[in-house]
């Protein structure tokens, strides 16, 4: 069906999971309600989650069909009854959990995260509660700005927030993902000091120009945890983020400065297997488990932003028919940074 100015395209993962699953269709365009908004969505940005998601992988349970992606970043287009937050032309982003606004973290507020418990962004229109959407930095294109409502809140969320990094402070990022890259430029804004792990020199010296004072190839250095601790003069790193799940927690306990901050928030390499628990206790460790973050959190993190006039770091821009190759190119781990699929040509 070809698409008029009454119809909009959404992708969905339908029939079975799986990338070779994602189709893209056309509906009507949806109408906002009271209290609602409705976006035209610019662009969207992917996620490892979202990777996971697709593959069947997140929640084999997921029911289907599911529209994919939890970040994405638009125009409010028009507004339904009773809405303040947001007028139409606003330049807004989606927040993950549609719930979190504030405050810590509560158990029902996983059944809004977008993308997973209910449909996500990858649509060219997409309605909105008010109150699950931010305004963007003025600085940012909304390419850019799409980058930002699961990665950088989740490293906003590890760094600051809980760690509460300090100038001078040593920070430990683990690859150069998402979530790896916002960190280290959070850290560099805060006054502390990054040490970068990636399987790629290529990367390192990249991650290096971004800030990173040093880096240490996982591959060609497998105790990557041991090079840390001599690049720290033996004490290790004040606050690791720890991306790489059970095959790295344990090098990333080893990294760790006794009384440091261990932020566990990804599954790169596994989700469960036998840990040895001692380091934690005779190091002091404090682990901090994080779930991306409140709007309070992207809020706070997008003034920061706009402050120091911080770009997000972005790999590759892919057309939304290509939504296939941009969750194969995050397969191939190739990426450096975020991978964005443009839907208006912003
Ligand atoms: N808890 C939360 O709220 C939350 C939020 C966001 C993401 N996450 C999780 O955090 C992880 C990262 O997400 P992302 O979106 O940033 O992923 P991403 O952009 O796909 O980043 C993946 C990168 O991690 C690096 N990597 C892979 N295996 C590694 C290993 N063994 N050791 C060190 N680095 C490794 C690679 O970098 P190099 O090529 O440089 O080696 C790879 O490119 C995922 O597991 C994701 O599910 C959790």
């Amino acid at each position: 069906m070809a698409q008029t100015s009454e119809t909009s395209r959404v992708a969905l993962l339908d029939g079975a999971f799986g990338i070779e699953n994602l189709r893209i269709v056309h509906r009507p365009k949806p109408e906002p309600g009271p209290g609602q908004a409705l976006v035209r969505i610019h662009a969207a940005s992917l996620n490892f989650r979202d990777y996971l998601v697709a593959t069947g992988r997140y929640n084999p349970k997921m029911p289907l069909p599911r529209v994919p992606l939890s970040d994405g970043a638009g125009i409010v287009e028009a507004v339904g009854g009773g809405v303040t937050r947001v007028r139409p032309g606003d330049r807004v982003a989606g927040i993950f959990m549609q719930t979190w606004l504030d405050g810590p973290n509560r158990a029902e507020h996983g059944a809004s995260a977008l993308g997973g418990a209910i449909d996500g962004v990858l649509a060219d229109h997409v309605l909105f509660d008010e109150n699950g959407l931010v305004h963007v930095p003025g600085h940012l294109s909304l390419a850019e700005a799409a980058t930002l409502p699961c990665a950088a809140v989740t490293a906003w969320n590890a760094l600051v927030e809980q760690c509460r990094v300090r100038a001078g402070d040593v920070v430990l990022v683990l690859g150069t993902g998402g979530v790896s890259l916002f960190a280290l430029q959070f850290a560099r804004l805060h006054g502390a000091r990054v040490i970068a792990t990636s399987g790629s020199d290529e990367k390192l010296a990249r991650a290096i120009q971004l800030g990173a004072s040093s880096g240490v190839n996982y591959k060609s250095t497998p105790a990557w945890d041991k090079r840390v601790r001599e690049l720290t003069g033996g004490l290790g790193a004040d606050h690791v983020i720890e991306v790489g799940g059970t095959g790295t927690l344990p090098r990333s306990l080893g990294a760790a400065r006794t009384s440091g901050n261990v932020a566990i928030i990804g599954v790169l390499t596994g989700i469960s297997s036998e840990i040895n628990i001692a380091p934690i206790l005779h190091k002091h460790l404090t682990l901090h488990g994080i779930y991306v973050g409140s709007r309070a959190m992207f809020e706070d993190m997008n003034r920061a932003i706009a402050q120091h006039q911080l770009r997000p770091i972005v790999d590759r821009v892919f057309e939304m028919e290509e939504i296939q190759a941009a969750l194969r190119h995050m397969e191939s781990a190739a990426h450096f940074g975020k991978i964005v699929v443009t839907l208006q040509g912003d």
